[in-house]
């Protein structure tokens, strides 16, 4: 007889994983397929964010910040430090010691909750029957009551720049470069774009990015990317807008780029070339022909606002569903599945989802920007403080940037939060939780923030709102 879940997940990323735990909390027989494999040949759960995204991004962002503030800032704190040097080979092994203690960390999450994590390839069937094929094993057939597709996403390849993984890399590639490139060329001013430029760049290399759009960062709001756009040139990003990849070949001493800047073709020679132009979802070899989900034009898995596929009892969640990729989104979308798989009420609050770049200066935002505002017609108010003025960034050497508020003017509402500076992905934190609670520019006025802290910053820019600000001249 075949093996029989409650919930089968085929996908152990931050959707998947979180979505399988859930489940098992509330006393389902679960179990969680994943296939990834690492480059060192061996299999790992977590998915991109662990393996080749969040988290090995986050430790090099790290290191390479605190190699450039050592070169460029201890001098100011009056710390001699000498000869500093890298030992990328130290830097590299601490980022794959990270990423392997929290996907090993997941594997006894599993455990711990009772969930079967099951190491292989998961086809979804008809009649929610899933074939499970292990790592060097026969396939099987599992019977499912309800099955959580988690397949998430992969970079997207351009036909005429396509990867060679040598020259021609993708994000996890340049994750992993074992050497600083002399000349990097990435492709795509985007997330991964300025996170991994800002990397590498600290770390020595000369890095030029070639962005299609005209607008430096387009999704967000205008005086913050305004504020970034100008800090990362300082910083000795060469960002070319309005410029458009028309080829890249990799040859003997690098790779030929070849782009059309406003229209006119320009060329330059790199090292090696980081192509990071977006990820599309991945459903490569998922379903079977009658298995009766829906793709749309773009490959997403169609589903409703519960992540309801069109069959019964089939949830499709995180990167391979339409909306934002990010890790935050997968995993309450997965924690919404199992619940309402568990028949309890939930749902997801999708115009409060917090975005985080993690540069230096740090860019976050949630809501809605000051230009989306505008165009709904609705009468606003904005507040901003400037880190220029905080006693806390002083204190840290780090004054770029800016907090600003977007509020309703008829019910105070908060609309949108923009932050660029020190720690602004942990200080939208508050803006999040403010805006769930619907609360207004006032509930943030009146409530106590701690001296000298950045946060002090949202309190000052909500004040600003209602020109009531202290510490800074109100406009
Ligand atoms: P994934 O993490 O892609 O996991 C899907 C899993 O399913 C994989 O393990 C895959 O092997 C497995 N799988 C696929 N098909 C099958 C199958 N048929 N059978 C078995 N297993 C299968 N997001 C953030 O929120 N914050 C960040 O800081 C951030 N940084 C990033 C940095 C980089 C360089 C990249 C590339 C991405 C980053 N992201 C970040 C995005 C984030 O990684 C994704 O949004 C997130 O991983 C999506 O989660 P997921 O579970 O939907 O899919
Ligand atoms: P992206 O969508 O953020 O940026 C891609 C950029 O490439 C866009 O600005 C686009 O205009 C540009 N582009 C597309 N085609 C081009 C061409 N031919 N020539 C020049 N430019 C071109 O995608 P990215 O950076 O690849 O990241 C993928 C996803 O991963 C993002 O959507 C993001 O959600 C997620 N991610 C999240 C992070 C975070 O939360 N901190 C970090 C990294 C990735």
């Amino acid at each position: 007889m075949s093996k029989q879940y409650d919930v089968v997940v085929i996908g152990a990323g931050p959707a998947g994983y979180v979505a399988a735990i859930r489940a098992a909390q509330h006393g389902l027989k679960t179990a969680c397929i994943d296939e990834w494999k690492n480059k060192d040949g061996k299999n790992a759960f977590g998915g991109t964010c662990l393996n080749a995204g969040c988290i090995p991004s986050k430790a090099l962002l790290e290191s390479s910040e605190l190699y450039h503030r050592a070169h460029h800032e201890f001098a100011k704190h009056g710390i001699k430090a000498g000869n500093i040097e890298l030992d990328l080979g130290a830097l590299q092994k601490r980022r794959a010691g990270i990423v392997r203690q929290l996907t090993n960390g997941i594997a006894g999450l599993f455990k711990a909750n009772k969930v079967d994590g099951l190491v292989g390839h998961g086809k979804l069937l008809a009649d929610r029957k899933v074939e499970f094929t292990p790592v060097d094993g026969k396939a099987e057939v599992i019977e499912a009551e309800n099955v959580i597709v988690a397949t998430g996403s992969t970079p997207i390849e351009l036909p005429f720049a396509k990867f060679d993984h040598e020259k021609i890399v993708d994000s996890w590639d340049a994750l992993e470069f074992d050497e600083v490139p002399k000349r990097l060329g990435i492709i795509g001013a985007g997330v991964i774009g300025l996170e991994l430029g800002s990397v590498w760049r600290r770390l020595g290399a000369e890095v030029t990015i070639i962005e299609a759009m005209h607008d430096f960062l387009f999704m967000a709001d205008r005086e913050i990317a305004s504020v970034a756009g100008k800090d990362f040139k300082k910083q000795g990003l060469d960002i070319r807008l309005g410029a458009k990849l028309t080829k890249a070949t990799a040859g003997k001493n690098g790779v030929k780029v070849e782009y059309e800047d406003k229209g006119i073709p320009e060329s330059l020679e790199v090292d090696k070339l980081v192509v990071a132009v977006g990820r599309r979802p991945f459903t490569d070899g998922l379903f079977a022909e009658d298995s009766g989900i829906q793709l749309d034009e773009r490959g997403f898995i169609v589903v409703d606002d519960e992540c309801r596929t069109r069959v019964k009892n089939v949830f499709a969640i995180g990167d391979c569903v339409r909306g934002p990729m990010l890790a935050h989104k997968g995993s309450e979308e997965g924690v919404m599945a199992a619940d309402l798989i568990a028949g309890e009420i939930a749902e997801m609050n999708y115009d409060v989802i917090p975005s985080v770049i993690y540069t230096a200066p740090e860019i976050a935002w949630v809501g809605k920007t000051e230009a989306e505002v505008k165009e709904s017609g609705r009468e606003y108010k904005t507040g901003s403080f400037p880190f220029a003025a905080s006693g806390r960034a002083k204190a840290m050497e780090q004054t770029t940037g800016l907090v600003k508020v977007v509020a309703a003017v008829d019910d105070d509402e908060i609309l949108g939060v923009h932050i660029v500076g020190p720690m602004a992905g942990e200080l939208i934190g508050e803006a999040v939780l403010a805006m769930e609670f619907s609360a207004s520019t006032e509930d943030i006025q009146r409530t106590i923030h701690a001296h000298p802290s950045l946060s002090e910053a949202v309190h000052e820019a909500a004040l600003a709102a209602d020109k009531k600000a202290l510490n800074y001249p109100n406009k």
